[in-house]
């Protein structure tokens, strides 16, 4: 419940994704006048950036209900039919991880989208019709972490693509002096910025490090989150200076110590760090990629000279 209650409501809460949000704001704004459900919304990007947060605040600044779902919940078309004859006018379908919906499923969703209609096959065999009814108009927020593995036809039906980046250090630090008020911690500005630094650019992190800090600040500390405490804290839950975790260093560490800085396929390095292939590349991967640690190339991935650096490491000849 405390989860639900730090997330921002309202755009103008929300920090950072500025030119996402800026465009929003004027089509929300456009449909509203017009009295129009808004056209279907598609936000990528790496987890953690708030496409949840978004679907709803994109719900509360229409003044309209959300109706949750997710790509593998959705098992059979009857799933999605049953979802989709009971939205109001207006009200925002949000669907997670869509990249997974099922094909058969998808294809009930290309009307839905396209026309508001809904095509049901009666009977079988030679004497099976199909007919249409009609849904009211509504708006689908997908959200996938990967863009790419949207079939094309699905990806078309968006008439609002939404791309989010990793945060900076400064949003960061606004995120985490917004939740830390809202959790009643007193905090210093330096405090927060060490824990955004170290937040791999994602507000989702930044907020749970916080409240790690926080425990060892309640139980240990003076109370407030100074620029030491929240290096202490931070160390001991071994968070290096880069925002890397264990899972991080055993994945590189074991392409430099292993592989020979690769390069390595995917297969290979989640066996070795026992993490499934999906997860390295769509959780760890990107980050590492973005600070330039780790390349993918066509022969595998490979880690860079910064990496080596960063641990202190020679690079192999
Ligand atoms: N909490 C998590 N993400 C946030 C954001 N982008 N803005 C404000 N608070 C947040």
């Amino acid at each position: 419940a405390m989860e639900v209650s730090l997330r921002p409501r309202y755009l103008h809460e929300y920090i950072g994704q500025s030119r996402v949000k800026e465009n929003l704001k004027v089509y929300i704004e456009a449909a509203k006048m017009r009295r129009e459900a808004l056209d279907h919304v598609l936000l990528h990007g790496p987890p953690g950036l708030g496409k949840t947060t978004l679907s709803t605040i994109i719900a509360n600044e229409l003044g309209v209900q959300i109706r949750t779902t997710s790509g593998p919940a959705i098992e059979r078309p009857g799933d999605l039919a049953a979802i989709l004859t009971n939205l109001q006018p207006g009200d925002l379908l949000f669907i997670d991880e869509i990249h997974r919906l099922n094909r058969s499923v998808e294809e009930v969703l290309y009307p839905a989208m396209e026309d508001f209609a809904l095509d049901i096959v009666i009977g079988k065999g030679p004497s099976a019709r199909s007919i249409r009814l009609d849904l009211p108009p509504f708006t689908l927020v997908g959200a996938t972490t990967r863009a790419g593995s949207l079939s094309s036809p699905l990806r078309d039906r968006f008439g609002v693509v939404c791309r989010l980046e990793y945060y900076t250090v400064e949003e960061l630090t606004q995120i985490v002096r917004r939740t830390a008020e809202l959790l009643g911690m007193s905090i210093r500005t330096e405090g927060a910025r060490e824990i955004a630094v170290r937040s791999r650019g994602t507000p989702r992190v930044a907020n749970r490090l916080l409240k790690r800090v926080r425990d060892f600040v309640q139980v240990r500390g003076a109370g407030v989150i100074t620029l030491e405490a929240a290096r202490d804290a931070l160390d001991r839950i071994q968070v290096d200076k880069m925002g890397l975790d264990q899972v991080d260093h055993k994945l590189l560490m074991s392409i430099m110590e292993k592989f020979r800085g690769g390069p390595v396929g995917l297969e290979t390095i989640a066996a070795t760090i026992g993490e499934e292939a999906q997860t390295v590349e769509d959780v760890y991967e990107p980050y590492l990629m973005q600070i330039g640690f780790l390349e993918r190339t066509p022969r595998g991935r490979v880690v860079t000279p910064r990496c080596y650096q960063h641990f202190g490491m020679e690079m192999p000849r």
